[in-house]
């Protein structure tokens, strides 16, 4: 056989290139590996560097980028690229499907349902089936002209396959697939870079490189669902159609649509996704809902900025961008330093934030988090909220690196940092924030449960030396309390009779109180039950408390050394002195009770029990509560925002109960 000339050589490689792109992207079928892609893509790389000549401007190679450019031109868009109305609910759905046929003169109308990808809309111009140029959305009527590394994106069709089409805008999402987003950020912690917050904030810096190279690195992905002006034969008459006739010309649409004939259909579609979102590999962040038929769209028409015919769902959001204003130091109850961010208030699914955890100091510098930085704050559940990471690309001016105080900011002792631990603790066993919080874990809802002795009292009662220490909250007398300010007669008889009551609840809820590390509600509830009594609970060895449920050896060791303080065994006895309950119903080592061999994981708020009294009712009746959603998990009880462990229940097919339900199987019926 002749050996091809180099030209024609690179057509074949260019169709292999072109062909194995778009089973990849586009058909998610891909059929010949990224290493063999990589090699052809190298082979047509030298012979279009050997001969200019070849080079073709739809040539697969044009994806790695091109040279760097000074800026972006305007780019001014046809047909304006327009934004959507909200809906929230099901109700406000009702209303605009309501509105819609009202003025269509219809009974019934279908829509077209499609995911709301979280990314960012951009617009691209074919001429005679070649890409021409591309640009942001901008302000809708000009946006910014990043042609060239939209032609890194390999879901973006550099010629159409479809003949008839003179000309088009073709419109859809940039994004960033979960999985090349977590490469990315992977490949930035090996080279010591700090890591990316979000997809969607990554993406966008991405698409505005001035350097193509560096948007051909990041792997971006494309979405097309929507056209601007169109010249073309054969045009479609839905919108369901569109995206059928975009898909045939080459473009990756998604797959999740579909056709709902009723209002009652969107609503289900969108109640399926809000469950099931996480489970795609990018960000949605609601459902497109569009009248289907084309020539409808058309009468409808725009109302100002919205279009008439489509409204965007829109899921409970999880995170949204402010300033962190100052990153700011709270002392745990065991010396912790526990950075926090004070933000610029925002709203987030319906909830002002104006706080968040900023975890430790590991988290800190692996995000590079500086005060003054635009960062991405995460609500989820019921957790926390917390700073993921910072908008790199909105830090326009020189920002502080940020690093931990080296004295605690309550007590001035040195902080002590251990290679290898998340936290820096102050080193003062004695400093007054360690004694604060320990008297308010002591009192708070799920320990002792002591009403009126929260944030406020606990720190008055430490800082006016009332109260050295957790048993300290016994000999207070109502002469001693008095001296306190905002302390009317009323109130400390309130607090002396809660105090007082406290005195009953027994080891479980003592045990927890003592905040021993490691010793949360579900292990104080468990080493209660086995144990029966303090002592015999602080005669156990290591090796006795390994044996029970749940103890593995390093809360056996942490409660061994807890009780080999004599500080901590004086505070034991003078508790004891006052009359506090030290014991528990002993638990038959092989739970009997309603629950017995179950496991229980908790999610999101319940309406009436906090996580401690739902724990400690499960346990308590035989059942187990660990806290990841496994297969061998029976029960997920799920409360308001219920957070991933309610997905993953689902999608394992794991019971969900509620409250109501839980009381049921604990009452055995
Ligand atoms: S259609 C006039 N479909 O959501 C209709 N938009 O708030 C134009 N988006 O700016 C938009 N997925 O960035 C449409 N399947 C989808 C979408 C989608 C995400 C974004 C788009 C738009 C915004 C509307």
């Amino acid at each position: 056989m002749p050996v091809p000339r180099a030209a024609e050589r690179a057509a074949a490689l260019r169709k292999q290139l072109d062909d194995a792109n778009y089973r990849y992207h586009v058909l998610d079928d891909p059929q010949l590996s990224d290493a063999d892609y990589d090699a052809l893509l190298r082979e047509l790389m030298d012979l279009e560097a050997a001969d200019p000549k070849l080079r073709t401007p739809d040539s697969p190679t044009v994806r790695v980028g091109s040279a760097i450019a000074s800026g972006f031109s305007p780019y001014p868009h046809g047909k304006p690229m327009l934004s959507l109305g909200n809906a929230f609910d099901a109700g406000e759905l009702r209303a605009f499907d309501e509105r819609v046929r009202k003025l269509a003169g219809a009974a019934n109308v279908s829509y077209t349902c499609e995911l709301k990808i979280d990314g960012l809309a951009v617009s691209l111009h074919y001429e005679n089936g070649a890409f021409v140029r591309g640009g942001t959305r901008g302000d809708g009527s000009v946006g910014e002209d990043v042609t060239e590394n939209l032609r890194t994106i390999r879901s973006i069709p550099l010629k159409l396959r479809g003949t008839g089409v003179r000309a088009i805008d073709v419109r859809g999402e940039v994004y960033f697939r979960r999985s090349d987003f977590d490469a990315l950020n992977a490949r930035r912690e090996a080279a010591g870079q700090p890591l990316f917050a979000n997809p969607r904030n990554t993406a966008s810096g991405a698409l505005r490189q001035l350097d193509p190279r560096l948007t051909a690195e990041r792997r971006l992905s494309f979405f097309a669902y929507a056209v601007g002006d169109v010249d073309a034969a054969g045009f479609p008459t839905t919108q369901f159609g569109l995206l059928e006739f975009l898909h045939a010309q080459g473009f990756a649409t998604n797959p999740h649509v579909e056709r709902a004939a009723t209002i009652d259909d969107v609503i289900a579609f969108t109640e399926r996704w809000d469950g099931e979102r996480e489970k795609l590999d990018y960000e949605i962040d609601g459902i497109v809902v569009k009248v289907d038929d084309l020539a409808l769209q058309e009468k409808l028409g725009y109302a100002g900025k919205d279009p008439r015919w489509a409204i965007a769902y829109k899921f409970r959001a999880r995170e949204a961008t402010t300033r962190l204003v100052r990153i700011g130091i709270n002392v745990g109850r065991t010396g912790t330093l526990n950075p926090y961010a004070e933000l610029e208030p925002v709203q987030i699914g319906g909830v002002t934030v104006k706080m968040a955890t900023l975890h430790n100091e590991d988290h800190i510098r692996r995000q590079d988090i500086r005060e003054g930085d635009v960062v991405v704050v995460r609500r989820a559940g019921d957790v926390i909220p917390q700073v993921v990471g910072p908008v790199l690309a909105e830090r326009k001016r020189k920002l502080k690196e940020f690093s931990m105080p080296t004295h605690c900011p309550v007590c001035g002792f040195a902080v002590d940092h251990p290679e290898g631990e998340a936290m820096a603790r102050c080193t003062n066993a004695t400093c007054p924030a360690q004694r604060r919080e320990r008297v308010r874990h002591f009192a708070s809802r799920g320990a002792m449960d002591i009403e009126g002795v929260g944030d406020v009292l606990a720190f008055a009662l430490v800082d006016a030396e009332l109260v050295e220490d957790v048993s300290g909250l016994y000999a207070l007398t109502a002469e001693r309390l008095a001296t306190l300010p905002r302390m009317g007669e009323k109130t400390i008889a309130n607090v002396l009779a809660n105090i007082a009551g406290s005195k009953k609840r027994g080891l479980a809820r003592l045990l927890f109180g003592l905040g021993i590390r490691m010793v949360g509600a579900q292990n104080a509830a468990i080493l209660a039950g086995d144990y029966g009594t303090i002592d015999a609970l602080m005669a156990a060895s290591e090796a006795d408390l390994i044996t029970s449920e749940g103890i593995g050896a390093q809360i056996a060791a942490s409660v061994v050394l807890f009780f080999e303080q004599a500080a901590n065994r004086a505070l034991i006895e003078r508790l004891r002195a006052a009359g506090v309950d030290l014991t528990a119903p002993k638990r038959e080592r092989v739970s009997a009770g309603p629950l017995a061999g179950k496991t229980f994981v908790l999610t999101g708020t319940l309406p009436n029990l906090t996580r401690e009294e739902a724990s400690e009712l499960i346990v308590n009746a035989g059942g187990k509560v660990i806290s990841a959603v496994s297969k061998k998990t029976n029960y997920v009880v799920a409360g308001e925002e219920a957070g991933t462990k309610l997905t993953k229940a689902e999608s394992l097919g794991i019971a969900v109960i509620d409250e109501d339900a839980l009381r049921e199987l604990l009452s055995g019926t």
